[in-house]
């Protein structure tokens, strides 16, 4: 089995550099093939653009969609795209690093999934959702936030951050992954101590060793229910009868404005 792992911070050293060395050992321990791709020491370029294209479907025109399929069915793809998809696809179980900013991922990371979900390659409008080609596969982002615990919940000054995320976490179930219940570790440079307890561990320690956990259960841990193909009409809209499992797709509208 194979397990890839992707971190997006600038500092090694941070609380999620130190995450990331406890999944290279943990799923290493555990018998898994592990790779990394720690995005900011690679220097990955987020942005998607024509620079990166030496062949072209258009040279007057850059459409990101209509390069990144030409590209893939030209065996052309620009070769740290490539390297990282392919990475994405051999991999069983893919584990995402990263601190919550500005209420949604790192830019870095956003752009690895802007040019790695390659159009052509990673979906198309017959490889998605239930057909997606990640079916099969397990992901788990662990993520960190500044603000407490309290903060982030559905109550809470800063909203609930399991709705924050839940639109970082659909792209990986849009191109097929089983999406397991994330880990979101509260507070960190913040309210959690790094001084020790009287068991002689710190919050951070505590979260550390609760991720290990986490990490030797993916088996039996929560995947976040999303709607079948089938519960969709013809217009793409939720059947009457069918099960609604997050305000982002739902029966009534969400009143917000
Ligand atoms: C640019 C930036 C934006 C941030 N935005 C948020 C935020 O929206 N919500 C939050 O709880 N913390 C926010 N933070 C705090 C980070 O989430 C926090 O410092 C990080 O999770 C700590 O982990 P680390 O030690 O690995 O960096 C932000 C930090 C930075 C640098």
């Amino acid at each position: 089995m194979k397990a890839h792992i992707v971190l997006a911070h600038p500092e090694k050293q941070s609380f999620n550099g130190r995450l990331t060395g406890v999944s290279e050992a943990t799923l290493g321990t555990n018998g898994f093939e592990v790779t990394v791709s720690d995005l900011y020491r690679m220097n990955f370029d987020p942005c998607e653009a024509e620079k990166h294209y030496t062949v072209r479907s258009d040279d007057a025109v850059f459409h990101a969609q209509t390069e990144q399929r030409f590209n893939a069915n030209n065996g052309s793809i620009p070769a740290d795209v490539s390297q990282e998809s392919d990475k994405l696809l051999n991999a069983d179980v893919l584990v995402i690093h990263f601190p919550l900013w500005w209420f949604g991922a790192p830019a870095i990371l956003k752009g690895w999934m802007d040019r790695v979900f390659i159009y052509g390659k990673v979906y198309k409008s017959q490889m998605r959702y239930d057909a997606g080609i990640c079916r099969g596969k397990k992901m788990i982002a662990c993520i960190t936030t500044g603000a407490s615990a309290d903060s982030c919940s559905f109550d809470g000054r800063e909203g609930d951050t399991r709705l924050v995320v839940w639109p970082l976490l659909f792209p990986f179930r849009y191109i097929g992954f089983d999406v397991l219940e994330p880990m979101i570790l509260h507070g960190i440079g913040g309210v959690a101590s790094i001084e020790a307890h009287e068991d002689g561990l710190s919050d951070l320690d505590r979260y550390e060793e609760s991720w290990r956990d986490v990490l030797s259960g993916l088996d039996t841990r929560i995947v976040i229910p999303f709607n079948a193909d089938s519960d969709f009409g013809e217009d793409k809209r939720l059947k009457p009868n069918a099960p609604s499992y997050s305000p982002f797709v739902s029966h009534q509208k969400t009143t917000l404005w």
